[in-house]
């Protein structure tokens, strides 16, 4: 496939960065995973406003205004060939001459993109939902920032590869957080919850289309702190993601979640995201 390295668009398997690279040595940049439909990059201005607002966070300046961004993001969606694609971008603190946890006196940062198939989930895990387990949150308090740091995210999306599941579900100090890679709801006697933005969870722009469809299309719902015996005890379960879209959940830690089967607010909520997209 087609890749972007700063400035350059060239085929993935002959791009390189230098070993300096502090995205590389000490996981020191920002990422943006872009979901593309029919060639058209979905929510693209809300991912370059949150990729700023990392960017801003980890005070690494901006090496591009958003019509640039936008511009460049184009230009590897045309040059790669799948209608449906997945952007990633991913924007380090450049390479020094030594290495050194201070920032470099000058910085040059990497910028880099490529652009996958997307795959969606398939349809058995749609219709009969996915099985996820629990996990204590141990990440850092910056969960909002979308940094490449991942490796807690890894290991505890290894958890639950391990256990034959597809997404660890997270609780902090008896709170549910989100997903190893996604956000997280739930269903009680037909309201549907999610937490609140903090510190604490990544600010998704899945999460964000499923708020506003729930508004526009009136279904009740309360953004607010969630505790982990709510979720264990919740009717539905979904996660939600650039890429999984919405997901069912059916299954906690081997226990069925409700009846087992993908509920109906998760049902009309896919269906409504669906034809959002298009
Ligand atoms: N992950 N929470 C975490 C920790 C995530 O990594 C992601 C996305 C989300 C959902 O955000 P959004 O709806 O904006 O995709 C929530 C991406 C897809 C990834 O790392 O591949």
């Amino acid at each position: 496939s087609l890749c972007y390295l700063n400035g350059r668009y060239q085929p993935l398997d002959e791009a390189r960065v230098s070993p300096m690279d502090r995205g590389f040595l000490f996981g020191d940049g920002a990422y943006e995973v872009i979901p593309v439909y029919s060639r058209h990059p979905f929510r693209l201005e809300e991912h370059v406003a949150r990729l700023e607002s990392t960017l801003a966070s980890i005070r690494l300046p901006n090496p591009h205004r958003p019509d640039e961004w936008a511009a460049i993001i184009r230009e590897v969606i045309d040059r790669n060939v799948w209608e449906d694609q997945s952007v990633y971008l991913q924007v380090s603190r450049g390479a020094d001459d030594k290495r050194n946890h201070a920032f470099p006196k000058v910085v040059r940062p990497t910028v880099f993109l490529m652009s996958e198939q997307l795959i969606t989930p398939p349809d058995y895990q749609r219709e009969e939902g996915v099985a996820c387990v629990s996990a204590a949150d141990f990440r850092w308090l910056r969960c909002d920032l979308k940094t490449v740091a991942l490796l807690a995210n890894c290991l505890l999306r290894q958890h639950a590869i391990d256990q034959g599941c597809v997404e660890t579900v997270l609780f902090r100090d008896g709170f549910l957080t989100e997903g190893s890679s996604s956000n997280i709801f739930m269903v009680k006697d037909g309201v549907v919850l999610t937490p609140p933005k903090s510190h604490l969870m990544l600010p998704g722009i899945t999460y964000d289309v499923v708020l506003e469809l729930a508004v526009s299309h009136g279904l009740k719902h309360e953004v607010r702190e969630i505790l982990e015996d709510e979720v264990r005890h919740a009717d539905e379960l979904w996660m939600t993601s650039s890429t999984k879209e919405v997901l069912p959940i059916t299954r906690l830690d081997d226990k069925a979640v409700g009846n087992g089967r993908p509920g109906p607010l998760g049902q009309q909520m896919y269906a409504w995201y669906q034809d959002f997209k298009n």
